[in-house]
């Protein structure tokens, strides 16, 4: 069984994430997270947060995800979202066209023109039921929608940046009227996607974290670089990986600007905090012919897995592009003044786009223990920042008042942090269930602690053991969890 299949079966009886409504069969696509996932879930996001946003001093937005299509027509969504197609006459089934037949035709590399892929395609057969495929078209990936019934055209947003770039104007007239702004959104996004398969890698609807950062096009600097210039990262630059500190990245002008630089080694000290393995992940820059026609650069970080490389974030330098593609369809100017120049441009943004579930799932990959003579089951080597429970309290017995005092030591740890409270079966069983969930510490409260007000900790990774006083631990505990330590 390849390690994905594995992690997925984990994942269904652990509650981390299960194929939604799963009584109707599930469509492909679309998962639920549940009570474990979602604690983790949450925990990647407030983490984005504070890295991203509050260390920074930027501000988060919430906007809509119902988007009239006029604003898709502005961001190019409803002209060039899509992607090419066959279907199939007998099963009715849609194939991406490029990748079948890079696929099933010898040497074949789509041109980007649909014409190449109806000579390649002709008289081809659909891989599940041998029906003829029809001329190949463009899909579009958008759901779509009407706003009070069919006359008002909208679809579900394909990417959470739209109400980052029309809130703009807002935002900077009500927070300073200053470059550079950040603006930060976590949400759902929505893309109708051909055949989804690999479970959380390629979703119908999944969850965003988006930064878009305006700043100024004549003062491209990032005035925290200097901070962060001498880290290394793992770049992939013309198919060789090497490791690149911030500064050469920029000095080599493998990257547009600090700022892109300062970024990168922001992503990379997150997904590390996260739990993804250094030594399995890179930046990839894109050569000229992969970036997109709205940027001048673009860099994705890609993390290897039993699926191969999964990129799990896009970063671009989106120059002017959506701002004066907003003020052509609004009619509204959206060019800002500048007291430095004293006068008017139109900011430029530089966007860093993260997947959590794609991130999710790569993280579950590398986390993944296996069984060992210490340990006689698989757990998971979760870092105690996004942990689901930071802690498990466990009584010695049910009996004896020991139940009684573990549940106020419970409620004391709750304040700030959640707790994997458990009464039932062996301590050692106990253990295992805490470890298969990736919880770094678990406490428990034996005859002892009704007298002398002391517990015994034990940490995940080594399961060694020690004795605090009640009135410390929480104290102990979060300051382990800062430093991401489960070891003794
Ligand atoms: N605003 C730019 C943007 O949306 P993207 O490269 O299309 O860029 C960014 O998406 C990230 O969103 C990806 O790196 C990935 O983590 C996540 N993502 C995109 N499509 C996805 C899908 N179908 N399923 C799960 N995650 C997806």
């Amino acid at each position: 069984m390849d390690l994905h299949e594995r992690i997925f079966e984990l994942a269904l009886s652990r509650s981390f994430f299960y194929p939604s409504n799963e009584p109707y069969g599930s469509s492909s696509g679309f998962y639920d997270y549940g009570p474990v996932g979602v604690l983790i879930k949450n925990k990647i996001q407030n983490l984005w947060r504070r890295v991203f946003l509050k260390e920074l001093g930027f501000h988060e937005v919430e906007t809509s995800i119902i988007t009239p299509s006029i604003v898709l027509e502005a961001s190019g969504h409803i002209g060039s979202f899509a992607d090419p197609v066959f279907d199939c006459a007998k099963c009715k089934s849609r194939i991406r066209a490029d990748t079948f037949l890079e696929k099933e035709v010898k040497g074949f590399k789509w041109d980007g023109k649909l014409e190449s892929l109806a000579n390649a395609g002709k008289n081809m057969h659909c891989p599940s039921c041998k029906g003829l495929l029809s001329q190949p078209y463009m899909f579009n990936l958008m759901f779509k929608t009407g706003i009070g019934g069919e006359q008002s055209a909208a679809y579900s947003r394909p990417e959470t940046a739209q109400g980052i770039f029309t809130s703009f104007p807002r935002l900077f007239r009500n927070h300073g009227t200053k470059l550079p702004l950040g603006i930060g959104q976590v949400g759902k996004s929505f893309r109708n996607e051909i055949s989804p398969r690999k479970g959380l890698v390629r979703m119908r609807e999944f969850t965003q974290m988006e930064l878009e950062y305006f700043f100024n096009p004549n003062q491209p600097q990032f005035d925290r670089f200097n901070e962060v210039a001498d880290e290394k990262m793992r770049v992939k630059i013309d198919g060789k990986i090497s490791w690149k500190t911030a500064r050469k990245l920029v000095e080599e002008k493998d990257v547009c600007n600090e700022i892109m630089a300062f970024f990168l080694v922001l992503q990379w000290k997150f997904y590390k905090l996260c739990g993804l393995d250094e030594n399995k992940m890179y930046f990839r820059i894109l050569p000229k012919e992969e970036v997109p026609h709205y940027s001048s650069g673009n860099v994705d970080m890609e993390v290897e897995t039993s699926y191969g490389a999964i990129e799990i974030s896009g970063n671009a330098y989106r120059t002017d592009f959506d701002l004066s593609q907003h003020s052509k369809f609004s009619k509204q100017d959206l060019s800002v003044f500048v007291e430095e120049e004293k006068k008017k441009i139109v900011p430029h943004v530089f966007e860093v786009s993260m997947g959590v579930d794609r991130m999710f799932f790569c993280m579950l990959e590398h986390a993944f223990r296996e069984k060992s003579k210490e340990k006689e089951w698989e757990w998971f080597d979760i870092p105690p920042q996004i942990s689901p429970y930071e802690v498990a309290v466990f009584p010695l017995m049910k009996k004896d008042g020991l139940a009684e005092k573990a549940q106020e030591v419970s409620a004391l740890l709750r304040v700030g942090m959640d707790v994997f409270y458990h009464e039932g079966g062996s301590i050692g069983r106990r253990y295992a269930r805490a470890d298969e969930i990736g919880v770094p510490f678990a406490v428990t409260i034996d005859y002892d602690t009704l007298t002398d007000n002391t517990v015994t900790v034990r940490y995940r990774q080594n399961g060694k053991q020690e004795r605090v006083k009640i009135i410390e631990l929480s104290a102990r505990l979060l300051e382990n969890i800062k430093a991401g330590k489960a070891v003794l």
